[in-house]
């Protein structure tokens, strides 16, 4: 069955090799980045510009080819974005966790299919185990079942979660988690209700 499958990426990898090295750009990101512009088509809401990186997506794009980050850089990335989140400022960190789960199910939102007007999703479901009744969810991030359990529920393990939600790289450098806040994905009301799904002892995600 995967025969097919690996036959075409075969030959698409054939067909882009030679283009890359004659470009000189073989195995780069350079190499990557001028694939994407020749291949990005800009579509409704999804414009060119989701080819900008910020200073840190292109430091963490520099590594798996150019020099390795240095722990200056690592330091300098933690430092940027702690500084970028905003705790809210009635310092209640927990919202409602059914609004939560429904959060964390829904990978609506910057899609050129999606209605820009209506608030995006978390998808935390692509990456995490959460509650043990969904069944379908993806293993990039660890398994978030049982966290508040595991966690407790004190005041800063409320705010660890709040910031880790709102910006990831404030605390793993080069994270693949999206930094949920600090990019206008969740607002402060709905990062809340999915801090409450992970820590509110009622949440499906504490339950046994
Ligand atoms: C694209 C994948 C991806 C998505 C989507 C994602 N995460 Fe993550 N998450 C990760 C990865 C990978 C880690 C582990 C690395 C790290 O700590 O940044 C992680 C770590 C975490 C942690 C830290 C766990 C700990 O033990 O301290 C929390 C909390 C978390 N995610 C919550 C969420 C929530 C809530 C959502 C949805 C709003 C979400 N994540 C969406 C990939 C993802």
């Amino acid at each position: 069955m995967n025969r097919a499958f690996t036959l075409a990426g075969l030959i698409g990898a054939a067909i882009m090799l030679p283009a890359l090295a004659s470009a000189g750009l073989a195995g780069t990101n350079d190499g990557a980045a001028a694939v994407l512009q020749q291949s990005f088509t800009a579509k409704g809401q999804a414009g060119m510009d989701r080819l900008d990186q910020d200073d840190v997506q292109r430091l963490c794009s520099r590594a798996p080819d150019g020099p390795a980050l240095s722990e200056k850089e690592y330091a300098e990335i933690m430092a940027s974005e702690e500084a970028s989140i905003r705790y809210p400022a009635d310092g209640q960190y927990l919202g409602d966790w059914r609004a939560g789960e429904k959060i964390a199910q829904n990978g609506k939102g910057f899609q050129s299919s999606d209605d820009p007007t209506q608030s995006s999703g978390g998808n935390c479901y692509a990456c995490h185990q959460l509650a043990k009744g969904e069944v379908a969810y993806g293993t990039i991030g660890p398994s978030l079942y049982l966290y508040g359990k595991l966690r407790g529920n004190d005041a800063e393990t409320q705010r660890y979660t709040y910031a880790k939600i709102y910006n990831s790289n404030a605390f793993l450098p080069c994270s693949s988690m999206p930094r949920f806040g600090h990019k206008g994905i969740l607002d402060e009301q709905q990062i809340k209700d999915v801090v409450a799904l992970l820590l509110d002892p009622q949440s499906p995600v504490n339950a046994e």
